[in-house]
């Protein structure tokens, strides 16, 4: 299907058709151009945003990007003794084609690979630890679930492999008005509405597997269990795959890169409030936001929100007219503890009689465990490293990440680990509390010229997902400019693309 497009656009591009382009045939003469865009947030969701509007709508455009804390916002970094190590989103999966494409771009590197190991533990001993040896693994999996987990690969890929056409899409310049009509056109609308569970079970997954082995994924990734809603969960199990990468120097750099290269003037302030102007020629909207000289406010024709709207998250009131958001799309972030200790691990914790000098596991993840107090421990290596580079073993002092929902406390520290240098920690909101089956998402479109890139994360929330979102916002806001109702909501996308050339 992939195969088949790109070799539609080589011909294309043979036809010299393609310097048309997806927007060629508007005329931009017959519409005013927007003069002034204001972007809420300087995470990758935002700074993204701004580089596909400057894409969109072209180099005379101002466009101001609001950023109250730091560039990066959810992928940071945290120094641990002279190195960084990432203390927000870290992994990112082969198949992320925005974010490739942003790393390719701004001549940014990925960080040398570094070979993982992965185990599983219940509370009180290891139930699962991956061998070095495929044919090991291969054999004990299909000892304890028969091939469960070999079609799950091929179950995660399907879905995943479907996915892949929104990126067509989006180079076509089609944009979608809600997060349902998104995946609706690559089939994944029904993945909202169901939990991983269910979808898992309904395809002939056993419940075995399902606890002992998707579960500690969920977990990882997004702090729930297997109840989740199906489409996040896939997003959850696409990590546990091999090719996984990180941005040498911190996946921050994208965000900073993205907001240079496309020349966005950075406000380092506090959006307080957005209020809808109307006069008899033209809307716009007046953005009050306090920086350190005090208030200040300024005038948008149109404006991309790229921050959650929900509880404790942005603070942001609107006045004029009033966004749906969150009265009628409730919800919650929930809190993940992000901890970091430098220190030798207490491997009797772990209820292993293994030697800490042979022990290499760097990954381990958790079954759905009441008593214990995190719901993974991974050693992880700095986000600059050489070539060659191997975790060392547990008996070296070495930095830990843990993801919990609540603070460790000394105590709890003090059993897992037999010495700890420094402790490193970090509270996020970090995604929402996912409740299936059918949490409604939030829509792209908060009122008209007023877009919100974080709709998204209530179908799954991570930094490919927030780029994708942002080039539909992006899209979005171009088309409605122009008034392309062609180019948004369209169903049968696949065919049509093939048809129309
Ligand atoms: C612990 C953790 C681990 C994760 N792991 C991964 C992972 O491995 N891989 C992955 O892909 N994803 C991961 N994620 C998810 C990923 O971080 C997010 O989906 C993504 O970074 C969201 O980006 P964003 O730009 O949409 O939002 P944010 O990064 O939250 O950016 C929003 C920005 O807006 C700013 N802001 C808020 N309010 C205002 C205001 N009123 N005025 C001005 N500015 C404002 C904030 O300061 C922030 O910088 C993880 C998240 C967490 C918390
Ligand atoms: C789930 O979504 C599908 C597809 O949109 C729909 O047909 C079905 O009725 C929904 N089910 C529930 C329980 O909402
Ligand atoms: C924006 O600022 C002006 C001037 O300070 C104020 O009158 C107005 O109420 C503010 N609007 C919002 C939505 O906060
Ligand atoms: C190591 O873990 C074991 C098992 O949880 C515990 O009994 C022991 O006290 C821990 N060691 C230290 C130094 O806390």
């Amino acid at each position: 299907m992939f195969l088949r497009y790109l070799s539609v656009r080589a011909l294309l591009l043979l036809l010299g058709i393609c310097l048309i382009g997806p927007r060629g045939l508007a005329s931009a003469a017959e519409t005013k151009e927007p003069k002034k865009i204001a972007v809420i947030g300087g995470g990758i969701g935002g700074s993204a945003a701004a580089y596909f509007l400057r894409q969109e709508f072209g180099a005379s455009v101002k466009i101001d990007v609001f950023e109250a804390g730091t560039v990066g916002g959810r992928t940071a970094t945290e120094n641990v003794k002279g190195q960084d190590y990432e203390i927000g989103a870290a992994v990112i999966h082969p198949l992320n084609l925005h974010l490739k494409h942003f790393v390719e771009t701004l001549g940014l590197s990925p960080r040398a690979e570094v070979k993982n190991k992965m185990a599983i533990f219940n509370g009180k001993e290891l139930t699962f630890e991956e061998s070095d040896w495929f044919i090991v693994n291969f054999i004990r999996m299909l000892w304890r679930y028969g091939f469960n987990s070999y079609r799950k690969f091929g179950w995660v890929e399907g879905i995943l492999g479907k996915f892949m056409s929104v990126y067509q899409y989006q180079k076509f310049g089609y944009a979608f008005s809600s997060v349902e009509q998104l995946l609706r056109s690559v089939d994944a609308e029904r993945f909202l509405n169901q939990t991983l569970e269910e979808a898992m079970r309904a395809d002939g997954f056993s419940q075995a597997f399902i606890n002992d082995i998707v579960t500690p994924n969920t977990r990882t990734n997004f702090g729930l269990n297997a109840a989740l809603n199906a489409f996040v969960g896939v997003v959850s199990l696409a990590d546990g795959t091999s090719g996984l990468w990180s941005v040498e120097g911190g996946n921050k750099r994208m965000s900073a890169g993205l907001l240079q290269l496309c020349k966005a003037e950075i406000i380092q302030g506090r959006v307080t409030g957005i209020t809808l102007k109307t006069s008899k020629s033209a809307s716009q909207y007046e953005v009050n936001y306090s920086v350190d000289s005090g208030p200040s406010r300024s005038l948008y024709d149109i404006v991309i929100i790229a921050t959650p709207l929900h509880k404790g998250l942005s603070d942001i009131s609107f006045s004029g007219f009033s966004p749906p958001i969150p009265s009628h799309f409730s919800g919650d972030f929930q809190q993940i503890v992000n901890t970091l200790v430098l220190g030798r691990l207490n491997m009797s914790y772990l209820g292993t009689d293994q030697r800490a000098a042979d022990f290499l596991v760097s990954d381990i993840l958790t079954t759905d465990n009441k008593a214990l107090p995190f719901n993974s421990l991974a050693t992880v290596a700095p986000v600059k490293i050489p070539q060659g580079y191997a975790h060392p073993p547990a008996s070296a002092n070495k930095v830990w990440k843990m993801f919990s929902a609540q603070p460790l406390s000394e105590e709890q520290l003090g059993e897992m680990f037999e010495s700890q240098e420094g402790v490193w920690v970090k509270r996020w909101l970090a995604y929402p509390s996912y409740t299936p089956p059918n949490h409604r998402t939030p829509p792209f479109i908060l009122h008209d010229h007023l877009y919100y890139v974080n709709a998204i994360e209530w179908a799954a929330s991570c930094m490919e997902m927030s780029a994708l979102s942002a080039r539909n916002a992006a899209l979005l806001a171009y088309n409605r400019w122009h008034g392309h109702a062609h180019k948004i909501d369209q169903e049968d996308l696949e065919t049509r693309l093939r048809t129309e050339l």
